[in-house]
């Protein structure tokens, strides 16, 4: 039976929706905020003049997409200074224990989101707070101890694309600008994660270019799937979720991320014929036993980073921030998947772009 006309699927330049320009628009944001910041990184200058005290912990709090840019800037934290980190959901942080030392560093990129605001209210006296956000005269940004912006620009697009990114950049700076104040980490190291950080603008347009070549024929393979499931390990685990999420907000179809590792714990039971499974490749060795689990199944895998990736993007193996040029594929992933489907991406049904209230 033939298909009805679909809408030329189109993830180009000229696309109209403020998504795609968004998308497009990161490696642009991603100069800039490098501009801004990178020169302050490896001297220590960019946590020193927050005025903050020294910290031995990290608790991020925040929701949706900032939670899981809070997720890849914890575990730099973690990898890179041998500190602690926890990332808690901003309406489930009343009642979390805050142990002594800790830094709670509440992402939001707009600042407003009530369950941030709650949170914050009900954050235990004593305890250093530093907002990471979009706009620093927001309500969050005014009620803090120390503020920093991730300097995306203005984002329009109710799904967060750009601000992911920045968020990401920047807060890894901060890591490692903490961690060289601190003396835990030598400026030697820090100028090379610094020098990392500086491939992130070619490597988002890289990861662009590779997805607009590719993408189409794969987004008319899943455009009937009712379902998805998004794999990762280790720092690429929050890109998956970030994969997931993205294409729950706009394209409705269901979504799970899973650490790899857990496939085999209960999601694998979901995987039949067909079934697309998008896999953040970072190179772990051990996805390759992850991805033939889901072939045996039938399940339509596909896989994002590393070279013979279905879509390679360029990875820095010793990247401070993960697999972050994969994002772009999985925003993309989605956004063609929306316009496939005849969603309007920008106005995604019964969601908005900040959420104020409870
Ligand atoms: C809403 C938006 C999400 C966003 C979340 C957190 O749910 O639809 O895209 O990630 O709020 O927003 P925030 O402004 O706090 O980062």
């Amino acid at each position: 039976i033939p298909r009805p006309p679909r809408p030329t699927f189109s993830l180009t330049l000229e696309a109209d929706d403020h998504m795609a320009a968004e998308i497009l628009e990161q490696p642009e944001a991603a100069t800039r905020l490098l501009e801004e910041v990178g020169g302050r990184i490896a001297t220590g200058a960019l946590w020193n003049d927050l005025g903050l005290p020294r910290f031995d912990r990290m608790r991020v709090v925040a929701c949706g997409t900032s939670l899981n840019a809070g997720e890849v800037i914890g575990s730099a934290l973690s990898r890179l200074g041998g500190l602690a980190h926890s990332s808690v959901v901003a309406s489930e942080a009343a009642g979390s224990v805050v142990e002594p030392g800790t830094l709670t560093v509440m992402m939001s990129q707009s600042g407003e989101t009530a369950d941030v605001l709650r949170a914050l209210d009900e954050s235990p006296e004593g305890f250093p707070v530093l907002a990471l956000v979009n706009n620093v005269h927001s309500t969050l940004g005014r009620k803090v101890d120390a503020v920093l912006s991730c300097s995306a620009g203005p984002e329009i697009g109710v799904a967060a694309t750009k601000t992911f990114v920045c968020q990401i950049l920047v807060g890894t700076g901060l890591v490692i600008s903490s961690l060289v104040a601190s003396g835990r980490m030598d400026t030697a190291q820090a100028r090379r994660l610094v020098n990392d950080l500086y491939l992130v603008p070619e490597q988002l347009a890289e990861a662009a270019a590779a997805a607009r070549a590719l993408l189409p024929p794969l987004v008319d393979e899943v455009r009937g799937a009712k379902g998805f499931l998004f794999l990762g390990r280790g720092a690429g685990v929050a890109y998956a979720a970030e994969g997931a999420l993205k294409l729950k907000e706009i394209t409705y179809r269901w979504a799970e991320a899973y650490p790899a590792g857990e496939l085999k714990h209960g999601p694998l039971a979901l995987v039949e014929q067909g079934t697309p499974v998008v896999v953040v490749d970072d190179g772990d060795p051990r996805l390759a036993g992850n991805i033939a689990e889901v072939r045996a199944r039938g399940g339509r895998i596909i896989t994002i980073g590393r070279a013979g990736s279905s879509i390679e993007v360029p990875l820095s193996l010793a990247a401070p921030c993960g697999p972050l040029a994969a994002v772009v594929p999985l925003q993309m992933l989605a956004l063609g998947l929306a316009v496939e489907l005849g969603f309007d991406a920008d106005k995604p049904r019964n969601l908005a772009k900040s959420v104020t209230v409870d």
